[in-house]
């Protein structure tokens, strides 16, 4: 079947609006930039992400603990991350139409891009964390952060962790949930944004085998994208230059992704050094080292950190899922989600009104173990497959007139429009193998 990949950034933001993956936020307000919500099927899909990429941190070398942080922090400890006097972007503007960019962005040597002028103020550095102030009273004692990255929780915790879960070096904290950046220009829809969510983990080792961990961890992460389907030659990993560098880190490797507009970031993996709780140690007060039995002697110690964004992995996996196909002379939009990624596993569609009873009956008991199903009954069955085809369900279930008779239903599947027949004693049994 002939299919292609003519995806554009306005292909895949119509989609999410049609079909209720995402709305821009306070759209009834005219929207705010860089804030968008998440419908029905982008609130299902992205809670497939963040299964699969739990899942995705099993690893031989040591175990894994989770934390949920606050995500509002006080001025200290942005100030000991660096993130306070360190968390900036280059900004200019045009003096002309006063249209404001960031100026790694753009090439200044060239007229601005909204009217044509050249006439650029200096280049001048933009905070990019959103403060606030704590209770009533404004001051420098009540001055708070919303986090720019889930991490900082992860360092301050560190000792509670170590206590309370009796973990021993090497071992991974990681952590989902939102982050706040004020970017000076959210852009490409879901890839830059001002309220976003990261997916991160902080592997906590010796500084002797730091290295070795920065390269596993690089190999696991690469398998990660393997397994949720995304296509491996639009995937590359690239080591960060000591200028592109945050400045906690040591060494960076980037998993980037050919979007239509370029080879972009997906996820940073970095060697933090020891760089975070050394200075969260110095600036509390609180002891953050560990004692080393083997040694007799107390260490900081390292971090080899993987951080995705799970709103730029839900783009990334909404490009790489988009195909258009040509079947019987007419075009068909589909998601070629892998299962456990897809917001819908099966649908469930009686082939007329008259079986619809019967239909839903069987809807229900696959919605009772526990599955994302669908029950659809407007249109014809054409259409319904369509519907179900642009939101990425791998399996549609036909309950038509012989199914009574046989106890068997038409199983289709979503890439290969292939369908099979199967009796409705082995149903169960079919699916769990399959999804
Ligand atoms: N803790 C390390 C850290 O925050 P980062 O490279 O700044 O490193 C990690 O961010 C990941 O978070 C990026 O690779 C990207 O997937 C995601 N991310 C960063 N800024 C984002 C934004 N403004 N909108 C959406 N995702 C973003």
């Amino acid at each position: 079947m002939p299919s292609h990949t003519p995806t554009s950034l306005e292909t895949i933001v119509a989609l999410c609006k049609r079909r209720g993956f995402v709305y821009p936020s306070a759209e009834i307000y005219g929207g705010i930039n860089g804030m968008y919500d998440f419908g029905h099927l982008g609130t299902l899909l992205k809670e497939n992400i963040r299964k699969a990429w739990l899942k995705s941190l099993e690893s031989e070398r040591g175990e894994i603990v989770r934390l949920e942080g606050a995500l509002i922090g006080p001025e200290a400890m942005w100030k000991a991350s660096g993130h306070v006097d360190g968390f900036h972007d280059p900004m200019v503007d045009c003096k002309k139409c006063k249209h404001r960019f960031r100026a790694d962005d753009i090439n200044l040597e060239k007229p601005c891009s909204h009217c044509g002028n050249k006439d650029w103020t200096e280049v001048r550095s933009f905070n990019m964390m959103f403060k606030t102030n704590l209770g009533a009273l404004e001051g420098a004692s009540s001055t708070a952060y919303l986090r720019p990255e889930t991490a900082q929780p992860m360092y301050v915790n560190f000792k509670n962790i170590m206590t309370t879960c009796r973990t021993k070096i090497p071992f991974g904290l990681a952590q989902m949930g939102k982050a706040f950046r004020n970017e000076i220009t959210p852009k490409q829809f879901l890839f830059r944004m001002r309220e976003f969510e990261q997916m991160e983990m902080q592997w906590f080792c010796k500084q002797e085998t730091a290295s070795q961990e920065l390269s596993a961890w690089v190999a696991q992460r690469l398998e990660f994208y393997k397994t949720i389907g995304i296509n491996l030659n639009k995937l590359r990993t690239r080591e960060q230059t000591p200028e592109e560098r945050a400045h906690y880190s040591t060494r960076c490797f980037d998993v980037e992704y050919e979007f239509p507009f370029g080879w972009k970031e997906l996820e940073g993996i970095a060697h933090r050094g020891n760089f975070d709780l050394t200075q969260h140690t110095n600036h509390s007060g609180k002891e953050l080292a560990v004692f080393d039995e083997a040694t007799k002697s107390s260490y900081i110690p390292h971090v080899v950190e993987c951080s995705v964004g799970t709103d730029r992995l839900f783009l990334t996996l909404l490009f790489d899922a988009y195909h258009e196909d040509l079947i019987e002379g007419e075009t068909r939009v589909v998601l070629k989600l892998a299962p456990a990624i897809a917001p819908i596993k099966i649908a469930f569609l009686p082939l007329s009104k008259q079986l619809n009873e019967q239909t839903e009956k069987l809807y229900k008991e696959f919605k009772k173990i526990g599955l994302s199903v669908e029950f659809d009954t407007s249109g014809s069955i054409g259409k319904r497959y369509r519907r179900q085809d642009e939101i990425g369900t791998p399996f549609c279930v036909t309950f038509d007139f012989e199914s009574e008779q046989d106890g068997a239903v038409t199983v289709r599947h979503r890439d290969s429009t292939a369908q099979e027949r199967i009796s409705l004693s082995n149903l169960a049994a079919y699916f769990k193998e399959k999804l």
